[in-house]
């Protein structure tokens, strides 16, 4: 580094390995000169963040905080969670460990779970997911050293949710978490009050695996992988009317899984919106009328705390309505995220 130039301020933020609202706290505590180029542009110099690093160590382990109850982040990670938006990342389907996921119609990705559970939960914490798929969840948490509980209605995801840990990350992990084979009403019905630490999930989005025909339906078709989750009749993607499928999906699951998270914790819901023929559903939105302020026992309610919007940039752009109507390419989803607390007198 040049001891005259004068930096930017994402150089600097990069150099220092902190975050601008730190560097603009340094900026304004006076521990750098804030300055300007020719354009009007914020400038640092060079020589103030060299005597810097000469003096501190960017790489050491940054402190949690002691009051800290969430997780096992220092302010520098934790702020960067915080956006409301993230972009979705995956393996790829010819990823050598994509290829039971691949299997199942709507699996989500355990990288990007892997994110949330890292900030919602400290190590070896209690992570529930009552839809467990092929156990993205389960995965999620093997890798950051969390417990999972997973229940799974579909005998054969189950199977699978096993295999994958086993193949994917090694022999015997699987054994280290909790894997039911079992309809989620009834299962949640059996666990305490106060058990989890962080709900994460995706639920079916009601019955539009048996509805729709797009081209994804018909490349799946065509390599003989199924299009939906299963026929049995507790599948909650097999309930034909949209408000009882959310009655059931509200009131017996996530209202349960309220109760049986531990208090100040937060639940985690992955959905997006979808069509139906040409009606477009705003399911994220419906579920956040129902959910938030929803009283999960006689002191305890969940509350809408924020709602991060998951990218889906990879996705190809298909030429719905041209050129005759706005048909939207949805390439997002949302991460509805609300929090248990105790209910104040009214
Ligand atoms: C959107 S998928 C979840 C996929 C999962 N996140 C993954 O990555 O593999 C929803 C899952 O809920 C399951 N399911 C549907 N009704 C259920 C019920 N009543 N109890 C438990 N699981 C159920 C389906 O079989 C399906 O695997």
């Amino acid at each position: 580094m040049n001891n005259d130039e004068l930096l930017s301020i994402a150089e600097v933020c990069k150099k220092l390995k902190i975050s601008r609202a730190k560097l603009n706290n340094m900026i304004e505590k006076k521990e750098f000169t804030l300055t300007y180029n020719e354009k009007g542009v914020k400038r640092l110099y060079s020589k103030e963040i060299f005597k810097y690093l000469e003096n501190h160590d960017v790489d050491a382990p940054k402190e949690v905080d002691p009051r800290n109850k969430l997780n096992n982040l220092n302010g520098t990670e934790w702020i960067p969670c915080t956006k409301s938006f993230m972009y979705q990342k995956g393996l790829g389907s010819n990823h050598k460990d994509a290829q039971i996921e691949k299997l199942h119609p709507a699996p989500y990705s355990f990288q990007d779970i892997q994110q949330l559970i890292l900030f919602f939960t400290k190590e070896k914490g209690k992570v529930l997911d009552p839809f467990g798929g092929v156990g993205s969840t389960a995965k999620a948490c093997e890798l950051t050293n969390r417990i999972c509980t997973s229940i799974e209605l579909s005998p054969k995801w189950h199977e699978l949710s096993l295999q994958r840990l086993e193949k994917e990350i090694g022999k015997g992990t699987s054994k280290k978490h909790n894997f039911i084979n079992g309809d989620s009403v009834e299962e949640l019905k059996k666990i305490k009050d106060f058990t989890f630490d962080f709900v994460v999930t995706s639920p079916p989005y009601w019955s539009i695996l048996n509805k729709k025909v797009d081209h994804k339906t018909i490349a799946r078709v065509e390599e003989n992988l199924d299009t939906n989750y299963s026929n049995l009749s507790k599948d909650l993607g097999n309930i034909e009317n949209y408000y009882e499928f959310l009655e059931i999906l509200v009131n017996e699951i996530f209202k349960e899984c309220g109760r049986v998270l531990k208090n100040d914790k937060y639940m985690a819901i992955v959905v997006s919106d979808f069509r139906n023929k040409s009606e477009f559903i705003s399911f994220h939105s419906d579920l956040i009328q129902k959910i938030n302020k929803l009283e999960v026992d006689n002191t305890h309610i969940l509350t809408l705390q924020g709602v991060k919007v998951l990218l889906q940039n990879h996705k190809s752009l298909l030429p719905y309505g041209y050129p005759f109507a706005y048909v939207e390419n949805i390439h997002h989803q949302y991460i509805l995220i609300f929090k248990k607390s105790v209910r104040k007198a009214r």
